[in-house]
């Protein structure tokens, strides 16, 4: 290992590249039958769902359209605090339209429950969640998560898109931070 590797940075590895791939490539398939004939529009939720939506979207065999919003909540970086505020809009009109919301992780369910009442409140038909990572443990209010290819345990993982101070996101796999990273910057 190099003397810059993000590897040393990590506690473990928590789920590997080939394990997130099989679990993908499954939900991509899922998806495939249960949208067919839909037209979806699949919104990523920026920056951390960019690589499992662009990893999930090639294994969807559909017509599909995308969009993409950034959604920023306010606090200390390793918990959410519940506001959430619009950073990047979606750029076309999801009236009548099936969605699909392509998040990373769904923690307190905070930021997902906000934006799908925006969503419903624009006349969206139906919408459906599907998150690479569930803390099923840490949630503060009531969310259907309708697709979910790991259940975690309440530690903080980096990588696969995910990340800490906006590092680590390149990452291939999903690791546990080392607790060392976010003592000595506090
Ligand atoms: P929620 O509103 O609490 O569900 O917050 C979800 C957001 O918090 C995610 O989209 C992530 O950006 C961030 N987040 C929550 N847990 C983690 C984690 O373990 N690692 C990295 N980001 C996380
Ligand atoms: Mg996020």
């Amino acid at each position: 290992m190099h003397e810059q590797s993000l590897l040393n940075d990590l506690d473990h590895v928590l789920i590997t590249a080939e394990e997130i791939d099989l679990a993908v490539t499954r939900l991509g398939k899922e998806i495939t039958k249960e949208f067919m004939n839909l037209n979806p529009v699949f919104i990523c939720i920026l920056k951390g769902a960019s690589v499992f939506f662009t990893d999930l979207m090639r294994k969807v065999d559909l017509p599909l359209t995308t969009d993409f919003m950034a959604i920023s909540s306010y606090g200390s970086s390793t918990k959410t605090s519940g506001v959430v505020r619009i950073l990047k809009d979606l750029d076309h009109d999801i009236l009548g339209k099936d969605v699909l919301v392509v998040e990373d992780i769904v923690d307190s369910g905070l930021t997902l429950s906000y934006i799908k009442k925006v969503l419903f409140e624009r006349g969206a038909r139906s919408i459906r969640i599907a998150t690479l990572l569930d803390k099923p443990a840490r949630r503060k209010i009531e969310l259907e998560v309708d697709y979910a290819c790991f259940t975690i345990p309440n530690e903080f993982v980096v990588g696969y898109g995910l990340d800490y101070q906006e590092k680590y996101r390149n990452l291939p796999f999903v690791g546990v931070l080392h607790p060392r990273i976010y003592t000595e910057e506090e």
